[in-house]
């Protein structure tokens, strides 16, 4: 899951989080220079947890094993590199407008494939919103990216582009996050010890939000492994839709149904990791859910 945002919170358990999380950056070792993409990859993203997710949703909604993945928004394409690697027969087209992540991408990760692999991925700078030729079993966008369409009209185009572009019995499968924790002003943070990185701390900025127009502006920085602090190195300008919004605009597109894949709990209120088909939700200080559009 998205390590960006914590798991599912009560308001008791994010303030334990956050006098736990009061730790400052040491410097120990020799590190790489600064790397943002390196950087986000290893805070923000389990790339393996979206993949057994949506292998998970395919199988409990269709019954069988999900073979094509598009992965939307997909910057450096870690959920496609682990979606070819979890099965032989597994394929992913990733989309993204910004040729620089897919850069990174090409020249790390999907370096680390096996050449069986890495012919199994497709990669097009294209618009989301733009329909592709190739239909898939899963569509999927993680992080919570598809808040950056803020007009409905917009992401109605997504949606009916999204419809058109699944094979029959496919899935269009959205991340999303909330809750008063989410749109509260404030900063996290998080110390990272990573091996041939160092020491370093990832900060979670919420900036500000309007809750007449839903509005809300978001940033990472990091102080690196050297100490040196980078602000702003992500920068989020996004409308929090809410679930409700989108099931809603999902049935108006033309899917046949909507569900919504809710965390469950541990003993100590905290998010269990699991995602659970639900009705009803539980008033959660900051939650992460998925939504699914079926065709
Ligand atoms: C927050 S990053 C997501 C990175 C990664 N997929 C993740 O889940 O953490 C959002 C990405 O969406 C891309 N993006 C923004 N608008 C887009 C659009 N209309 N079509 C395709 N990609 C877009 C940006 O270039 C950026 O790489």
């Amino acid at each position: 899951m998205s390590k960006q945002i914590k798991k599912k919170q009560t308001s008791k358990a994010a303030k334990k989080k956050k006098q736990a999380s009061k730790k400052t950056t040491v410097k120990k070792e020799k590190a790489p220079p600064f790397n943002k993409y390196l950087y986000y990859e290893n805070s923000v993203q389990t790339p393996e947890e979206h993949v057994n997710i949506f292998d998970r949703m395919f199988q409990e909604l269709r019954g069988k094993l999900a073979l094509s993945l598009r992965e939307d928004f997909c910057g450096t394409y870690l959920i496609s590199g682990e979606w070819v690697k979890s099965h032989p027969k597994r394929t992913s087209l990733g989309l993204d407008l910004d040729p620089e992540p897919l850069e990174y991408g090409r020249t790390h990760g999907f370096k680390k494939l096996a050449p069986s692999e890495q012919k199994r991925i497709t990669i097009l700078p294209q618009d989301v919103t733009i329909p592709t030729k190739r239909k898939f079993d899963v569509i999927g966008a993680g992080n919570f990216s598809f808040y950056i369409f803020k007009e409905r009209e917009i992401l109605k185009k997504y949606f009916k582009s999204a419809l058109q572009s699944l094979n029959s019995d496919g899935i269009f499968v959205l991340e999303m996050a909330g809750g008063p924790g989410f749109i509260a002003s404030g900063k996290e943070q998080k110390t990272y010890t990573v091996k041939g990185l160092g020491r370093y701390t990832y900060f979670w900025d919420q900036k500000s939000f309007d809750p007449i127009n839903h509005h809300g502006n978001y940033a990472i920085h990091f102080r690196d492994a050297d100490g040196v602090l980078h602000k702003n190195v992500f920068t989020y300008d996004w409308r929090v839709w809410s679930i409700p919004e989108l099931k809603e605009l999902m049935l108006e597109c033309g899917f046949k149904k909507t569900v919504a894949y809710w965390e469950g709990t541990n003993r100590q209120g905290e998010g269990s990791g699991e995602y659970l088909r639900m009705e009803e939700g539980d008033n959660a200080f900051s939650w992460i859910a998925f939504v699914v559009g079926i065709k």
